[in-house]
């Protein structure tokens, strides 16, 4: 059985006191969850102020994003030893907000992956359609794609461990979720795909989150769907309170 994992990506939120504060309420809050697995990813200069807080509790920590290379002339980047330095087990890769904005592409997400898992990092791999792709049907081609170029060369052994996160850009952050069966007929999708390209173990292994719009009031519905194994939440991350309910979400 896949355990459930509910993460929180808190983007450009917070700074570090009002990070510390989060999590020193929220650690209380989810206390004696001990079915899920907890992660928030925050702000890099959150990270190490928060590592003191959560550090031996059942809240893990992660980064919002990297760069593949080692060290070096790279400026404003994060190497993966730093995230991992400040307590970091998990770093988000190519969420939307970083290839539309930041202008990232499939293939730099595809070293960014290779050297997460090379540096033992869990990437977080976030793929999904624009609106016009789920309007004129092309939302299959897209995951399709993205799951093929951003997978490419990665080994099985490591896709078993990741997490793929779904996140259609019309859903987030504008309070329209993807109704669960539209989240949950797509991520069956992309789990036959990861079985087409690697096996049925594999497919049968690898976490897939839905991400858009998720909130206490819906993530129970959503966490129903048999292929839905967690979620990566924005808004409703940033308050404990909320995030707490989502992660005890039945
Ligand atoms: P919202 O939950 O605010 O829609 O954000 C989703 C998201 O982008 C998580 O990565």
């Amino acid at each position: 059985m896949r355990r459930p994992f509910i993460a929180g990506n808190w983007k450009m939120n917070k700074t570090v006191d009002e990070a510390v504060e989060m999590v020193t309420e929220l650690k209380e809050l989810v206390a004696g969850v001990e079915d899920v697995d907890i992660a928030i990813c925050a702000p890099a200069v959150d990270l190490y102020a928060m590592n003191k807080v959560v550090a031996d509790t059942n809240i893990a920590l992660g980064a919002e994003n990297m760069y593949w290379k080692e060290s070096g002339a790279y400026t404003g980047e994060l190497s993966p030893a730093m995230i991992k330095s400040v307590g970091c087990e998990y770093v988000i890769i190519g969420h939307s907000e970083r290839r539309e904005i930041f202008g990232e592409d499939d293939q730099l997400l595809n070293l960014k992956l290779k050297t997460a898992f090379a540096e033992d990092l869990n990437p977080i791999l976030c793929i999904g359609e624009k609106l016009a792709e789920r309007e004129s049907g092309a939302h299959f081609d897209k995951v399709e794609f993205q799951l093929e170029a951003g997978l490419s060369g990665i080994e099985a052994a490591d896709v078993k461990n990741m997490v793929l996160a779904y996140e259609p850009l019309w859903a987030i952050g504008t309070g329209e979720t993807a109704t669960p069966e539209q989240a949950e007929e797509i991520i069956s999708f992309i789990r036959e795909k990861v079985a087409k390209m690697y096996d049925q173990k594999t497919a049968e292994a690898v976490r897939i989150q839905y991400g858009g719009s998720v909130k206490p009031h819906n993530v129970t519905e959503i966490m129903a769907q048999p292929n839905i194994d967690g979620a990566l939440v924005g808004g409703a991350s940033l308050e404990a309170e909320s995030f707490s309910q989502i992660v005890k979400f039945d």
